[in-house]
């Protein structure tokens, strides 16, 4: 849950989770404009206090520069930290990061910035972490600092095997970098086609940047298709939200086909809905997720994709697919396990597709499976 800031003269506006420690409790930020001199903000920043900027958006940018630049004045009265010397580091740049998400902005519930002129960030308060009805309508109050990390991490474009057009994706949702996946993925949709029904309702689970959910809608474009998608970080349904109305105005998907959930764990976005064709391209690696920027990619002890396999039958139709991709990358052992949860969940394989891929130095096969259940 994030905070409520009352501003003055204005009402009160939502400041995300991820950012809370930027206003203290019960505190109303000091209006300071975008433009003028930096020496009243920054002694105002040097005693903890959060600052709401106005001006142009470009200006603000600016100002973040300055402020950043001096650091050691932003930092000069803090004292030495009562730390051991090696997390030293993390403590002053953890301070700093702080100080300078003090810099605020508000912005509207949809994610139009108040700046003149105004600069929309459509999903803004999904793509800081949030649900996206957590600020239960009222407008947002954000740092510029995340603002522009965010659109600094959606200025690369990356080509997607099978899509026309490239997807964004910041860093905190798998960027679609690895293409053996979405070529295993044409290959798969393509040997399926024929089996599929005239109206096909598919789920993409774990949907990131929605690679997967926007393949299949290219894929079978010339069918009658729903595709949802879905996963539990509010980062990732903003970029397959914001990749989905990219491909719709080029005209590369029909606008509906995809549709993105409210998000959560695995199938409670979907309730007992039944599906044609589910996908998933779980997370491999077999350590904990300690961060958010590690839920796509570690399943501690394989516990999210046993637990898919489990749920999986209750949710496909009678002659319905699962097309479940997974590594060898934490040994053999881990993938053996994964056929015989597949197999107790009364899932059976018909094909796989695999190939050899390397990552980071280091050879390992991926393989796409294709189940379906008894
Ligand atoms: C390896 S990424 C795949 C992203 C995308 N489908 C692709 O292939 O490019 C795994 C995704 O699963 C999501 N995920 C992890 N645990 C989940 C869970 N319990 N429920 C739903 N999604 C989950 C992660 O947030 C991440 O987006």
């Amino acid at each position: 849950m994030g905070k409520i800031v009352e501003i003055a003269g204005r009402g009160q506006f939502y400041l995300p989770t991820a950012w809370q420690d930027a206003v203290d409790e019960g505190e109303a930020p000091k209006m300071f404009v975008a433009g003028g001199s930096p020496n009243a903000l920054l002694k105002h920043l040097r005693l903890e206090h959060a600052a709401l900027i106005t001006g142009s958006w470009q200006d603000m940018r600016r100002l973040l520069t300055t402020v950043e630049a001096r650091k050691k004045e932003l930092l000069g009265y803090v004292g030495q930290p009562r730390v051991a010397r090696e997390r030293a580091r993390d403590y002053w740049a953890e301070t700093y990061r702080q100080a300078l998400a003090r810099l605020l902005v508000t912005a509207t519930p949809s994610g139009t910035l108040d700046t003149a002129p105004p600069v929309e960030v459509p999903y803004l308060l999904e793509f800081l972490g949030d649900q996206r009805h957590a600020n239960q309508g009222l407008p947002l109050i954000v740092p510029i600092l995340a603002v522009r990390h965010l659109q600094e991490m959606l200025g690369p474009k990356y080509p997607v095997f099978g899509l026309d057009h490239p997807l964004v994706a910041p860093d905190a949702v798998l960027q679609p970098r690895q293409q053996d996946v979405y070529e295993l993925m044409q290959e798969a949709l393509l040997a399926l086609a024929p089996a599929m029904p005239a109206q096909i309702e598919a789920l993409d689970m774990g949907c990131g940047s929605g690679a997967l959910a926007l393949l299949i809608a290219a894929t079978w474009r010339e069918k009658e298709l729903a595709v949802w998608a879905t996963d539990i970080l509010p980062e990732a349904l903003a970029t397959t939200r914001l990749n989905v109305d990219r491909l719709v105005a080029r005209g590369e998907i029909t606008a509906g086909v995809v549709r993105v959930t409210d998000g959560g764990d695995l199938y409670a976005p979907v309730g007992d809905q039944r599906f044609d064709l589910v996908t998933f391209n779980p997370p491999w690696t077999n350590a904990p997720a300690r961060t958010r920027l590690e839920v796509a990619r570690y399943d501690w002890q394989q516990r999210t994709v046993l637990r898919f396999l489990a749920e999986t039958p209750a949710h496909l139709k009678p002659d319905g697919h699962l097309l479940l991709f997974y590594s060898d990358n934490a040994g053999e052992r881990v993938v053996a396990s994964l056929h015989t949860h597949a197999s107790d969940a009364g899932l059976h394989l018909q094909h796989s597709w695999s190939r050899r891929i390397r990552v980071a130095r280091k050879w390992e096969y991926i393989y796409l499976y294709d189940f379906i259940a008894s």
